[in-house]
């Protein structure tokens, strides 16, 4: 494996995703640190990836459910992040756009993927949305390509983000099930972004590696709490039933809330602080909110 040049600016990472949450900051950064950003798509006309090429990226039309699309978005590439989203796609869906993306990637070369996962780690936990991340990362290392895995816990914006319902879902379906009073490790997805740049940097010290990441440790209620504190009132939550909670979602988060119970795992800032240090801390990603994050309805 070569290190990357210091002339970066020649130097292609492609970004499966990136119209998305982790996808679009780990472009906003890359582009920070000179890279040429490949933003893969399927809707190169949406707002979002309008705004991705607008910042400096290359839009690549892809549907990662077709190989061919990625061997052109990934030719010459030298790496590749990779981030699939099943509550999107589903698990059948993320294991077979994850294996296409690790063929893809094997194929055209890439000498470093940095795969935005989940889970607590390589072992098997009945959790689908994180023993799936484990098949992807192990087509990976079968087909030889120098992988980093990241593993974020929670975002901070589980939140504040409409898109995940945060009034039913993490102030109160979450806790129910997993208790308030249990340690959720936290991290902001522009922070995943930041991360993944510097990852991309140093592939001597992160290829083969797998990455708890975690900026934060704090339980349900302590984030209820300094909600109130920062915010001046207390954040609402929507009491909807957990059975009516599976049938919009699914099970696969009520799996992961009840496993969170009872489970004991390691749950260190360590590695995140070593790779970025200025990592915000939930204090300091609550503070910095504007009105309409704050906004409550009953969506969020
Ligand atoms: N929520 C959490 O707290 C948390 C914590 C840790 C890990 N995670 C993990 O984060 C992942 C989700 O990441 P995210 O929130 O960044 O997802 P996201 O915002 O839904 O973004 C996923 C992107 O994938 C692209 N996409 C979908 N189907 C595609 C296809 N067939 N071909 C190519 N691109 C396709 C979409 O882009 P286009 O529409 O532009 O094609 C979309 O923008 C999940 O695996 C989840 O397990 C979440």
């Amino acid at each position: 494996m070569s290190s990357p040049s210091a002339d970066r600016s020649a130097q292609v990472v492609a970004v499966v995703g990136a119209t998305g949450r982790q996808g679009s900051a780990v472009v906003r950064h890359l582009l920070r640190e000179g890279w040429a950003v490949r933003a893969l798509t399927r809707n190169p006309a949406s707002e979002t990836a309008r705004s991705l090429q607008a910042g400096g990226a290359s839009l690549v039309t892809v549907d990662a459910e077709d190989v061919g699309t990625l061997l052109t978005a990934f030719d010459g590439a030298y790496g590749v992040f990779n981030v699939q989203n099943p509550m999107t796609v589903g698990i059948d869906g993320e294991l077979r756009q994850g294996a296409n993306v690790a063929t893809a990637a094997a194929r055209c070369g890439v000498q470093h993927v940095v795969y935005g996962a989940a889970g607590i780690g390589p072992g098997r936990t009945g959790v689908g949305s994180w023993d799936s991340k484990n098949t992807v990362a192990e087509h990976f290392r079968r087909q030889g390509v120098p992988l980093t895995v990241l593993r974020p816990m929670a975002f901070m914006e589980l939140m504040t983000d409409r898109a995940y319902y945060p009034a039913v879902s993490v102030w109160h379906v979450m806790p129910r099930l997993m208790g308030g009073d249990r340690p959720v490790g936290w991290l902001c997805t522009d922070d995943l972004g930041a991360v993944a740049a510097r990852v991309f940097a140093a592939p001597r010290r992160w290829v083969d590696t797998d990455l708890t990441l975690v900026a934060d440790v704090r339980t349900i209620d302590e984030c209820r709490a300094l909600w109130a504190e920062l915010h001046g009132r207390a954040r609402r939550s929507f009491p909807m039933p957990v059975w009516l909670f599976e049938r919009f979602v699914g099970t696969d988060l009520t799996t992961m809330w009840r496993w969170l119970r009872t489970a004991q795992f390691e749950m260190s800032t360590a590695t995140t602080r070593e790779i970025l240090p200025e990592a915000r801390t939930v204090r300091e990603w609550l503070a910095a909110l504007d009105g309409d994050a704050r906004a409550e309805d009953i969506r969020g």
